[in-house]
């Protein structure tokens, strides 16, 4: 029998105030852009932006329905977009913010275990990492180097054979 191991480090910042400027810009594109969401089930607004490779930036927010399963997800909804207008090109940086009706929103959220799944295969299918910046409408910001280690034993497209 083997022991096995796994851990990552990741970026703690009191504020976005210690952030770059590119960065911090991102991040308020994510937090602006939870104000376009439609939560009204939830009333937990997500907003994420992703800065492409190419220098665009590509924002969204979640989408729900009566139907609670058919909504989406913020980052689903950016990787989508990325990748319809932008086929190929990795992104470099996904900042992920949400506005909570019901409660502060002064804590970084990560993304849900369905779009860690959906953000390592476009690291995968790109062929590049996705830095993450995460963070409320204020307080910390996390910075997670890529993505893919929040999914640690992830299942993916060469298991399939
Ligand atoms: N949500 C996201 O958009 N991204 C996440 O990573 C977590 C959850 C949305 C789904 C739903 O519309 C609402 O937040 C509450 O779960």
């Amino acid at each position: 029998m083997q022991n096995k191991e796994y851990s990552f480090s990741f970026e703690v910042y009191d504020s976005s105030d210690e952030l770059g400027r590119e960065d911090a810009d991102l991040l308020n594109r994510a937090r602006s852009a939870t104000q376009q969401a439609y939560a009204p089930y939830s009333l937990f607004r997500v907003g994420a932006a992703a800065r492409l490779k190419n220098g665009e930036i590509v924002h969204g927010s979640n989408q729900e329905n009566a139907s609670f399963p058919a909504g989406l997800c913020a980052e689903g909804v950016v990787l989508a977009t990325a990748a319809s207008l932008y086929p190929g090109v990795p992104i470099d940086i996904l900042a992920i913010s949400y506005d909570n009706e019901r409660g502060p929103s002064d804590k970084p959220i990560s993304p849900c275990g369905i779009c860690r799944q959906s953000i390592r295969e476009f690291e995968q299918r790109t062929g590049q990492t996705i830095r993450l910046l995460l963070s409320g409408q204020k307080g910390k910001v996390y910075i997670v180097p890529k993505a893919s280690v929040l999914l640690p034993l992830a299942f993916s497209a060469e298991d399939l054979g």
